[in-house]
């Protein structure tokens, strides 16, 4: 049986969570011209009709015309595409569902398809997809300064169309992250520098504008991972006092939860301390954390991407560092792509029901 305390309720800034299960956003690439459909609509329902506490979307573009990379992401600007959006939030809350989109800017990544090429000019820091390999020009004052405000327009927008609260992907080297990484950020102006609090100046100031935007009371959550897609290997923050002034900086401009992206959540993020990178986050800042990376499941994505199955795994250790207070709320990406009835299973105590997570389920949206 799943221990009680991933079923305990758990109020974020106000918002009432009936449990701590946090669907991760997750690429679909199902939305047409950008716009999200009505199967889109009924695949994050069934989320929601399954109990999980709150959804966080699949990226979702920021207007700015290489915001995505893919023609069939869903987009966050735009009559059309904030409509589609709008009849998503009323099929979840029809079921009693909560939901926040994750707002997001590739920045200088390829685009995944061979037929398409965005609308206007990469966005980044310095004209780099990794370290040493040019990609674009460097982003200009007016560019960065348009980006920000496009993403403090998509804020107000998902809050005026009725989500519950937002998401700000600053993670796995898109174009936020590539703002923190010293790897694609040799910028050296106010946005660039040596350390981390100087280079999260990109986030620091799309978060105050997003805080103005929506108000001191609306749920914002930023995503951060120390891997980079670009390489798994990285990590920002060296030790725990690098950790505290990163972070710090996004407290300070208004973070009111951090989302810490780890491949697997089980592994200690320093040495010396079993604690997890959401377990040292909510340490060092005091605010609460979401902890994700594998959670269900005995392989990573990486892997998965890969063709690997992932089986269904144990939820002990998980409910152990929830019950010591780690963190308070735990993002399950894969278990949840795989089958919409996860959380009821595993509330249930239905183990033997639980699937394998395979990646032909990327094909079908159900
Ligand atoms: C993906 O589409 O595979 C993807 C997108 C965003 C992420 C990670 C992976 O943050």
């Amino acid at each position: 049986m799943a221990s009680d305390i991933l079923f305990t309720p758990y109020s974020l800034k106000g918002l009432d969570l009936p449990n701590r299960i946090v669907m991760a956003p997750m690429t679909r690439s199902f939305s047409p011209g950008g716009v999200a459909t009505e199967e889109v609509a009924a695949y994050y329902r069934r989320r929601a009709e399954n109990q999980v506490g709150l959804i966080i979307t699949e990226g979702t573009g920021v207007n700015r015309p290489a915001s995505v990379n893919d023609p069939n992401v869903p987009r966050f600007h735009g009559d059309a595409e904030l409509a589609a959006w709008k009849k998503v939030v009323d099929e979840v809350h029809a079921v009693g569902g909560k939901i926040a989109p994750q707002l997001w800017h590739v920045g200088a990544v390829r685009t995944r398809s061979e037929t398409w090429s965005p609308p206007g000019p990469y966005d980044s820091p310095s004209g780099l997809s990794r370290p040493g390999k040019a990609f674009g020009a460097p982003m200009t004052d007016a560019e960065v300064a348009d980006a920000i405000r496009a993403f403090a327009d998509a804020a107000a927008a998902a809050k005026a169309i009725g989500f519950d609260a937002i998401e700000l992907h600053g993670a796995h080297g898109y174009l936020i992250d590539q703002f923190f990484w010293d790897g694609t950020n040799v910028r050296e102006d106010a946005y660039g520098g040596k350390d981390l609090p100087g280079r999260a100046r990109f986030a620091a100031d799309i978060l105050r504008e997003v805080r103005k935007a929506v108000g001191p009371d609306y749920p914002v959550i930023i995503r951060v991972s120390q891997w980079k897609q670009q390489d798994y290997e990285v990590k920002l923050a060296k030790d725990p006092k690098a950790l505290e002034a990163w972070m710090g900086a996004l407290v300070d401009a208004g973070a009111d939860c951090i989302h810490c992206s780890q491949r697997r959540f089980w592994e200690p993020e320093f040495e010396g301390s079993d604690l997890n990178f959401a377990g040292w986050t909510k340490k060092l800042t005091g605010v609460p954390t979401i902890t994700v990376g594998s959670v269900g499941l005995s392989g990573e994505f990486i892997a998965a991407w890969g063709g690997e199955l992932s089986q269904p795994a144990s939820l002990d250790r998980l409910e152990a560092m929830l019950e010591r207070g780690d963190f308070d709320l735990v993002g399950v990406g894969r278990a949840l792509l795989q089958d919409p009835e996860w959380v009821v299973k595993v509330r249930e105590g239905r183990h033997d029901e639980l699937k394998a997570y395979d990646r032909s389920a990327l094909a079908t949206l159900y």
